[in-house]
């Protein structure tokens, strides 16, 4: 009998990633629930519904998720709903006998100035980027929450430390947006508007790694077939991009002739932020999706998105 997966968050990015994976491989009988039927807040509701629903699986990607101005503004509201999120998850997970369970991270609980590539083992050996601290100490709380209930209690929760994600279900927000969502927008604006040329921050030599979410999806299912895992595991594409070069990567997706100028009054940000995942391809995954793939398949979803008016902008 097909085991059940609780996908909580499934209406989010990655949680609808997951789902579309599971449905696709049979692998799992899907157990959902909207913000709307379960706040993750709610320690009681969480606990009866793990008990009428009985997962024997559960995958958390539910999360408070933000930009640099929400995460500065509202420290609060993202350290107390994301320590929330993981402490009744992962509590009632193990009250309810929930035989597995996979938590969900950022590669933000790294250190500001960890090596490259970061390995697992730079978690906490270094001062966090203040930016979003409240939200890395909230994942970093998870992570060792469940590393403490596997020592603990012998149970088998464990974590996943993806790098940035882009692709189907992304936020569109002026303001609240990520790199690759934001470059997407501007780019088709200006395709759009007939403009000659589209501004990028800083000096466009930073590099950055992005995965494409359903990569991520097919990583999280891969990982909840291993026997042993580690008690966590960065899940990363192998290679980063400068940020010039992903401007021109999203152009020509976007089919936009125009310039692309250097707003070079601009910070840069760190120059490099690329994930070790030697680990996790000594397991035998590895990305599918290459860059120029996946942003062509992101740029479909945003068109799709916003001609039936669904384009998320939160
Ligand atoms: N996006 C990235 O680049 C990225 C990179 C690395 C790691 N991750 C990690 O991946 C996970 C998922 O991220 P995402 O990008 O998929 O975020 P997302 O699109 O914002 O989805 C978050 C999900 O959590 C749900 N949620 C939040 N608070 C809830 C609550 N109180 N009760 C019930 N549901 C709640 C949301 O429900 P609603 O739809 O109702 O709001 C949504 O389904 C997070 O742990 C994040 O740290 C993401």
């Amino acid at each position: 009998m097909k085991k059940r997966l609780f996908i909580a968050g499934h209406t989010g990015m990655v949680g609808a990633s997951l789902l579309r994976e599971v449905v696709r491989t049979g692998s799992y009988l899907p157990v959902l629930a909207t913000r709307r039927e379960l706040d993750l807040r709610d320690a009681s509701a969480v606990k009866l519904f793990m008990e009428e629903q009985r997962p024997d699986v559960v995958i958390f990607a539910a999360a408070k998720v933000g930009g640099i101005l929400s995460n500065s503004t509202f420290p609060a509201d993202f350290l107390y709903d994301n320590l929330v999120l993981a402490t009744n998850i992962v509590q009632a997970s193990f009250q309810t006998g929930v035989q597995r369970l996979l938590f969900l991270g950022s590669s933000c609980i790294y250190p500001k100035f960890a090596p490259q590539p970061i390995p697992e083992d730079a978690l906490l050996s270094g001062a966090l980027e203040e930016t979003n601290e409240a939200y890395a100490i909230a994942k970093i709380a998870g992570l060792k929450l469940c590393a403490a209930y596997r020592k603990q209690h012998g149970v088998l929760f464990h974590s996943a430390m993806p790098t940035n994600l882009y692709g189907e279900g992304d936020n569109y927000h002026p303001d609240h947006s990520h790199v690759i969502p934001g470059l997407l927008h501007r780019f088709h604006a200006a395709k759009e508007g007939g403009l000659p040329e589209v501004a990028i921050w800083g000096s466009g030599t930073p590099c950055r790694e992005f995965l494409y979410v359903d990569d991520l999806a097919s990583a999280c299912l891969h990982l909840l077939t291993l026997k042993n895992p580690p008690d966590w595991i960065n899940v990363g594409y192998g290679s980063d991009v400068s940020i010039l070069d992903l401007a021109k990567a999203v152009a020509r997706t976007v089919g936009y002739e125009g310039r692309i100028v250097l707003d070079s009054d601009k910070p840069d940000g760190t120059p490099k932020k690329l994930l070790d995942s030697s680990l996790l391809r000594a397991t035998g995954w590895s990305p599918k999706v290459p860059l120029e793939e996946g942003l062509g398949r992101a740029y479909e979803a945003y068109k799709t998105a916003r001609a039936s008016g669904q384009l998320r902008a939160v």
